[in-house]
């Protein structure tokens, strides 16, 4: 029930965004698109949801950990901050990259962030130890064929929504003090 409100809240934000709906999100731009696809509306991942989802990766000082979708850049700048990663966010709005810049600026972690004004689809994160996903069910769907070919035991970690049928290594449920639950999920390429 909550997961699914979790779901409205963001189809309903992506409506509002006037962004595309999953079933409108396809896997390659097209040529007349002006503007790269929507796969998720900006919705920042609670931080004790951020501490989960680096606890569950086993994120270390030798990680590069990429947000695809970084939004406020909040979680490669947690990374760098209590483990020393190195991190790469993938975001397509300049505002949320500038944003991103500033605080990890103010965080003091900017040498270990880096900040990519880019769409997923045309971003390289081949190099990715751990790869960190908070997009539509359809969006994580239509990333898969690229996760699979990711190094063998890179670590993988979504928020609320899954990777199409793949199964989990582990899951765990939290609430937030606004009463929303959040469901993290951990997989391991090749595993
Ligand atoms: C649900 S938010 C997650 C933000 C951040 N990862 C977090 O967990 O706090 C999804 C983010 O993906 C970005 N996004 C959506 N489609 C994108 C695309 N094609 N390329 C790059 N960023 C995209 C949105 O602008 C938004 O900031």
């Amino acid at each position: 029930m909550q997961t699914a409100w979790n779901l409205g809240r963001l189809i309903l934000l992506a409506t509002l965004w006037g962004c595309a709906a999953p079933s409108a999100v396809s896997e390659r731009p097209s040529a007349n698109a002006t503007r790269p696809p929507d796969l998720g509306p900006f919705v920042p991942t609670p931080m004790p949801v951020v501490r989960k989802m680096l606890e569950l990766a086993e994120v270390n000082g030798d990680d590069l950990v990429y947000d695809l979708g970084c939004g406020d850049g909040r979680i490669v700048i947690a990374a760098a901050k209590q483990y020393g990663a190195r991190g790469v966010g993938i975001e397509y709005d300049l505002r949320l990259c500038e944003e991103a810049r500033r605080r990890a600026e103010r965080e003091g972690v900017s040498a270990f962030v880096e900040i990519r004004h880019q769409d997923i689809f045309e971003s390289d994160f081949s190099d990715a130890t751990v790869v960190m996903l908070y997009l539509l069910p359809a969006s994580n769907k239509i990333l898969q064929r690229r996760l699979r070919a990711l190094r063998r035991g890179t670590r993988i970690v979504a928020h609320d929504y899954g990777i199409g049928d793949w199964k989990p290594l582990h899951t765990e449920v939290l609430w937030t003090r606004d009463a929303f639950q959040h469901t993290v999920s951990v997989w391991r390429v090749g595993e």
